[in-house]
């Protein structure tokens, strides 16, 4: 059987292959494929693939949902409900709510991956989290079974929901229903966006969206020119008695409160380690953002995760900390 190249499907650039590669546009489709037994053994659905580290070939079947679209279920003076198809663009679908004076998403402008990949990963940047818009996923698991979740039953927390979670690598995200306000609650609580909203006469929907993009483009790699993945690692949370001994040998450490300790931004740690710019191989960690390691060109995955194994060795010895990646190793 011909092998199906995964090189467009991982924001990494990595030139690997799947056995099988199955897309659908539907549920019905998805359900065709499952009685069907196309989706042979081992099975994984992906998104933009923008949060996937692949270290080999992978060796089965690959599915992917076309399943786009934003339909308008309700509206009320306060707010919208649209339910979204799972491989609606994520910025496709913040741009639409911009466009129509939905307030909810607009923070997270830019980011790259599909609105599947967004409920199972609880996409954040900027003091939003998506989970916070979202009502409710629903899903249709490997037995072709429907099910829907509603929010305070998916685990949602800091880059985490149940669905990622090994027991759930057979339930599909199918659609998800977000509530978006009519009236604005902007969420200006990140200095950086305060601050370059200065030079607008107004907050409006459009001027966050446009400063949120400007500011993603001043540190982060377009995946379409260097491979890569966003932030690699996620930002550990260490307890109040550990930051402050932390704090009295480093008292510039940038810190945020977290509802279990201390959050300290993993791409800071990675930077004083003297890591940031520097490479192993094709892989690097990236000039402008410590937290993102990217391939430089020709980088396996492989590469990638050495280089991320040695970054987190290098944090562990300065400061105790183990950073986990927050992309997921296939
Ligand atoms: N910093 C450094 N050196 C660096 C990078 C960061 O010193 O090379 C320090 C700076 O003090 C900076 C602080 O870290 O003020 C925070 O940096 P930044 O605002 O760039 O955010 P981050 O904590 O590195 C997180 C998210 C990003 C999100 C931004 C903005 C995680 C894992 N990452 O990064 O999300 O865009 O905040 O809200 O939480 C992603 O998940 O892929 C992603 C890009």
């Amino acid at each position: 059987m011909t092998k199906y190249s995964l090189r467009n499907h991982n924001t990494f650039g990595l030139d690997v292959s799947a056995e099988r590669f199955l897309e659908y546009s539907s549920e019905e489709e998805l359900l065709e494929l499952l009685r069907g037994g196309q989706v042979t053994v081992p099975f994984l659905h992906i998104g933009g693939g923008s949060n996937l580290l692949f270290t080999q070939d992978y060796p089965g079947t690959i599915l992917h949902s076309c399943i786009k679209g934003i339909e308008l279920l309700s509206e009320d003076l306060d707010s919208v409900r649209v339910r979204v198809g799972a491989g609606t663009v994520w910025d496709d679908f913040v741009r639409y709510c911009v466009e129509h004076g939905w307030q909810g998403v607009e923070n997270l402008s830019l980011i790259p991956g599909e609105v599947g990949a967004a409920a199972v990963q609880n996409i954040g940047a900027y003091g939003m989290e998506v989970k916070d818009s979202i009502v409710r996923v629903e899903t249709i698991d490997i037995h072709g079974r429907k099910a829907t979740y509603r929010t305070e039953d998916c685990a949602y927390s800091y880059r985490h929901s149940l669905f990622k979670q090994s027991e759930m690598k057979s339930v599909f995200i199918t659609y998800v229903e977000f509530r978006l306000n009519k009236v604005p609650r902007y969420v200006l609580d990140y200095a950086a966006l305060t601050k370059a909203l200065e030079t607008y006469p107004q907050i409006t929907l459009k001027a966050i969206r446009e400063t949120v993009i400007r500011i993603r483009q001043d540190k982060l790699p377009d995946p379409q020119l260097i491979g890569n993945a966003g932030s690699f690692f996620m930002n550990p949370v260490v307890t109040h008695q550990q930051f402050e001994t932390l704090q009295r040998l480093y008292p510039g450490i940038p810190h945020y409160d977290a509802p279990s300790g201390v959050k300290i931004p993993a791409g800071w740690l990675i930077e004083q380690c003297g890591w940031k710019g520097k490479s192993l191989g094709s892989a690097a960690v990236y000039e402008k953002q410590a937290l993102v390691l990217v391939n430089q060109g020709g980088a396996t995955g492989v590469d990638i995760v050495r280089l991320g194994q040695a970054v987190q060795k290098s944090v562990k010895e300065k400061f105790g900390i183990n950073i986990q990646p927050e992309v997921m190793y296939i």
